[in-house]
């Protein structure tokens, strides 16, 4: 089939190499030129592990190409998929609906009535009723709007988008259903579950997904602050817990706070649509202040480690960057930490493997390293944020012998503190042990 990709941002890019991957042909559109130029040249905007093979691979076997022209290419295309951005709303915070809708205003002149419209992006409920009544009162045609929201994580979306637990489509009709089984087909073919439902269930099935996933990691961390208290040690916890299998092990790691594009966005879109349709969301709204509460709990824990003064002390973070294997730094926990440090006149050194291109501008002040053991030299304190693989087995002894003062705050749980300890760490502290 001929597919046309709407917005080259991680979902459009990652949906648009991974269908051509299916065997279809693939245009990418953006209005952002220089993307595309800089895709045509094979320069990917964004990190994702194994994108640019990915990409590469199609744009040889002439599956995928990146184009300026959208009218030229919506008419030469059977479906169409919007995957421009949706921010939260400043006034509302809603989903920001303006890309989406800027977009349709571009196309629907053109659009031809088999054509199918797939909205990518994540939107509020009720975003594909709207679309379809305002296609149909403009244009006067009836239009096929399919919902099809992405469930891809950052750092594994190529994995998560050939092999899915599940793909969601929002139909109204039977043509609908049977070209969007064609654009799956591989997945189907595979058995990989495709659920078609109404546009409300798909829409209104990602927003109670990510919301349901930030829940877990809010549980886990406001258990973690009692473990600390009690003595317990919330990794045996979550193992305990993860091993009924009515709760799963997974999204139970205490950490600093969840980040990102997607669940701080979507929550809070989430609970104003609650809000909206008098159907608050209570159990979602005290998410997200558990959320900034763990962030905020993270600096007194950091403070703490010198007795409240941090005034000179020299702090080297390993990884700012929301979650490891990517350089997205939205609404990452250091976003909330660092400049507070900062503020209070601490020294602040950056280790990050791909957090430097996005993070750089936003930390003033702060010195980068490539290399954790330099960045540690004459420092007070290490704090291990973001999980990357590098600093999963550092060398603890040679690490603490470089330090002024030999401290550890490891807000990912990674090391134990008897072998911090051994190896010549003063202080160590961690989170929920
Ligand atoms: C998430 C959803 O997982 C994905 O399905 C959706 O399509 C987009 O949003 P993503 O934001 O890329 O994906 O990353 P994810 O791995 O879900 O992590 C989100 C945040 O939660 C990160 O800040 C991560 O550090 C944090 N997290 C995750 C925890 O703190 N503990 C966990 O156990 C898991």
């Amino acid at each position: 089939m001929k597919i046309l990709i709407l917005g080259v941002g991680y979902v459009g890019l990652v949906t648009g190499a991974c269908l051509s991957d299916f065997g279809h042909e693939v245009v990418c559109v953006d209005k952002n030129v220089k993307k595309i130029d800089d895709l045509e040249k094979g320069i990917l905007p964004i990190f994702e592990p194994g994108l640019d093979v990915l990409i590469k691979r199609n744009v040889e076997a002439r599956r995928l190409s990146f184009r300026h022209d959208l009218k030229k290419e919506v008419f030469n295309s059977d479906v169409i998929f919007i995957a421009v951005g949706t921010p939260t709303s400043v006034e509302s915070q809603e989903a920001d609906l303006s890309s989406l809708f800027e977009a349709i205003d571009e196309i629907s002149s053109i659009l031809a009535e088999d054509q199918i419209v797939v909205i990518k992006s994540t939107v509020t409920v009720g975003t594909n009723d709207r679309l379809f009544e305002y296609l149909k009162s403009k244009e006067k045609k009836i239009f096929s709007v399919v919902s099809n929201p992405e469930f891809l994580r950052e750092g594994s979306a190529i994995e998560d988008f050939m092999k899915p637990d599940r793909v969601i489509i929002g139909v109204r009709n039977d043509i609908s259903e049977r070209i969007m089984r064609e654009v799956y087909k591989p997945l189907y073919l595979r058995d990989f579950p495709i659920v078609f439902t109404d546009p409300n269930s798909a829409e209104l099935t990602k927003y109670a997904s990510n919301a349901f996933l930030a829940t877990k990691i809010s549980f886990i961390n406001e258990i973690s602050l009692l473990c600390e208290k009690v003595g317990a040690d919330v990794k045996e916890i979550a193992k305990g817990m993860g091993l009924d299998g009515r709760i799963g092990g997974k999204f139970l790691r205490a950490g600093p706070g969840y980040g990102g594009s997607c669940f701080p966005k979507d929550t809070l879109a989430f609970t104003s649509l609650g809000r909206k349709f008098s159907a608050p969301q209570s159990i979602v709204e005290a998410v997200i202040i558990a959320n900034e509460n763990t962030k905020k709990r993270m600096i007194s824990k950091i403070e703490n480690v010198f007795e409240s003064n941090i005034l000179d002390k020299s702090i080297v973070f390993f990884g700012v960057t929301f979650k490891p294997n990517t350089d997205d730094m939205r609404e990452a926990p250091s976003l909330s930490i660092i400049p507070e440090l900062l503020e209070k006149g601490a020294k602040i050194r950056i280790v990050d493997p791909k957090g430097r291109s996005q993070g750089e501008s936003l930390f003033r002040g702060a010195i980068w390293f490539e290399n954790p053991y330099t960045a540690a030299k004459g420092s007070d304190l290490v704090v291990i944020l973001t999980e990357w693989n590098e600093f999963r087995a550092l060398d603890l002894e040679k690490l603490s012998a470089r330090m002024r003062t030999p401290y550890m705050a490891d807000l990912r749980n990674i090391y134990q503190a008897s072998k911090a300890t051994e190896a010549g760490f003063e202080k160590y502290v961690s989170i929920g042990r």
